[in-house]
């Protein structure tokens, strides 16, 4: 078994390698630089994590389907996305982009996850919510693992409920929230030119100009670089205020100098 994931933050990392490490599997990033359709031929069953955003799944999770969907061609499939809440159908969504692959669905769910959104009023993180979220999805996640074992099947969302709500998060096509977001960064005169966003950015969206950070319409929605930001000078599609940043996991999926890149006392 092989578990792929994006993770704009370390959540849905988390998942794919908590449960790569139940079901005997090894995770790996869709940001690395690796044959993946050489590593898909030779496995029966692949896992997908990835966070829903507005129970959809990422632009870089899909445009990375359509460039290796061969290598789904024929398999067991395990869906788990991660979720601050509510998605309706947002492990469905991931089904409908291979569906035409001949895929044998043995588990799709979503697992609650802390929010990465630092800049919306209410639901900014707190430690004790990040602790309390890990511990319920460590024990969901164990839990998952030992019905996959037991081969029983479950699928969350697949039901017309499930459609129905994730439809209202999702009124207008994939394509057309793409357009309508490629340009959602926006970086203030805060910025002190570090170059850690246009570093580890994974739509390689970001480069620094002359005038400064520089966006070229690539944005996937990650929230990496507005809760990576030491000067909370980038925001995306809500351009308010950066409040308490979500930095538990993010190092961990940094492409290299993780703990040192990022303040010491906000990573692990
Ligand atoms: C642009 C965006 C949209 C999101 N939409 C939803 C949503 O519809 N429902 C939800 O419960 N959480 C939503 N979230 C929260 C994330 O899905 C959640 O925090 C996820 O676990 C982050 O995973 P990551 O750390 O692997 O990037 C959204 C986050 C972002 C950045
Ligand atoms: S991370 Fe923040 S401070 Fe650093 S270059 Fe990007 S916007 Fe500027
Ligand atoms: S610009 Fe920021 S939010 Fe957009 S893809 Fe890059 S790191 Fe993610």
């Amino acid at each position: 078994m092989i578990a792929l994931y994006f993770s704009g933050t370390g959540n849905s990392k988390f998942v794919a390698e908590t449960m790569a490490d139940h079901l005997g599997g090894v995770a790996y990033s869709i940001e690395a630089a690796m044959d993946f359709d050489a590593l898909m031929v030779q496995t029966d069953t692949i896992l997908v994590s990835y966070p829903v955003y507005a129970s959809r799944v990422p632009k870089i999770m899909r445009d990375f389907v359509t460039a290796h969907r061969n290598g789904f061609r024929n398999k067991k499939l395990i869906i788990l996305c991660t979720q601050m809440m509510y998605s309706g159908d947002g492990a469905k969504a991931f089904y409908h982009l291979v569906a035409d692959c001949n895929v044998d669905v043995r588990y799709a769910d979503h697992i609650n996850m802390p929010n990465n959104i630092p800049n919306i009023p209410m639901v900014t993180i707190k430690d004790s919510e990040y602790h309390r979220k890990l511990r319920l999805a460590a024990r969901k996640l164990k839990t998952i693992a030992d019905r996959i074992q037991k081969g029983q099947k479950f699928l969350k969302g697949w039901g017309v409920l499930g459609s129905a709500l994730g439809r209202v998060q999702r009124p207008i096509p994939d394509a057309q929230y793409d357009a309508k977001h490629v340009d959602a960064f926006l970086v203030s005169e805060d910025c002190i030119r570090c170059g850690l966003c246009v570093k580890h950015c994974p739509a390689k969206n970001l480069s620094m100009e002359a005038e400064g950070v520089t966006s070229h319409h690539r944005c996937t929605l990650c929230f990496r670089c507005v809760n990576l930001c030491p000067a909370k000078a980038c925001t995306v599609m809500l351009h308010k205020p950066v409040r308490r940043q979500y930095r538990k996991l993010l190092p961990t999926v940094m492409s290299s100098n993780a703990g040192s890149d990022i303040q010491k006392e906000d990573s692990l």
